[in-house]
């Protein structure tokens, strides 16, 4: 299935309780080939409203951060583990992670086959190193795992409660230009 296809189901998705609460269902958006893709937890108020991820005070944050290392939102391709938002914006369930990753979030991964994915929160890092325990301590490093690379980064909501995070949050993301070229040397 192509990311259009992907993205079209998930807009009329019934597989998990999820979609009962919704609005709107959040597929992901951006260029269909990037060599980076970043995995937020799920939609949130407004993007429950608008039908895209991260719009609201995460997502300037996020684009803040883009910029800072010279990239839009056009760029990249941004989603969610979970497309529907959670009531109340509580964690999503074990079941309703296991239900949407394996039937769309691996498929959008396989059609983008980005060089790096960035995860975004716990839950993003846990879907792909369920072993790891807590952001703080695996945050800001890159991993290889069945030859796709990852980069572990605090969630953008995260450093908005907590001022201290900003600042560890750039420095982190600044990483991603270096990752790349490091990749790409590697695949030359
Ligand atoms: N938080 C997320 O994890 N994803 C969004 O799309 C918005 C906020």
């Amino acid at each position: 299935m192509d990311l259009d296809s992907i993205s079209q189901e998930i807009k009329s998705c019934t597989k998990c309780p999820l979609h009962k609460g919704r609005i709107q269902a959040v597929p992901g958006e951006g260029a269909v080939s990037t060599e980076i893709l970043f995995i937020g937890e799920g939609p949130g108020e407004s993007e429950d409203k608008e039908g895209r991820p991260f719009v609201g005070q995460a997502g300037q944050f996020l684009d803040e951060m883009l910029e800072s290392i010279n990239l839009k939102r056009e760029d990249v391709y941004i989603t969610n583990v979970v497309k529907c938002r959670p009531p109340h914006n509580r964690d999503p369930l074990e079941e309703e992670v296991r239900v949407c990753t394996s039937r769309y979030l691996f498929d959008q991964i396989k059609n983008i086959k980005p060089k790096l994915i960035v995860t975004l929160g716990r839950h993003s890092m846990q879907v792909f190193f369920p072993h790891f325990k807590s952001v703080s301590t695996s945050h800001g490093k890159a991993y290889k795992k069945a030859d796709q690379v990852y980069l572990v980064l605090y969630h953008p909501a995260a450093a908005l409660y907590q001022n201290s995070l900003k600042e560890t949050m750039k420095d982190d993301f600044k990483k991603i230009p270096q990752i790349l070229e490091e990749i790409n040397q590697i695949s030359n």
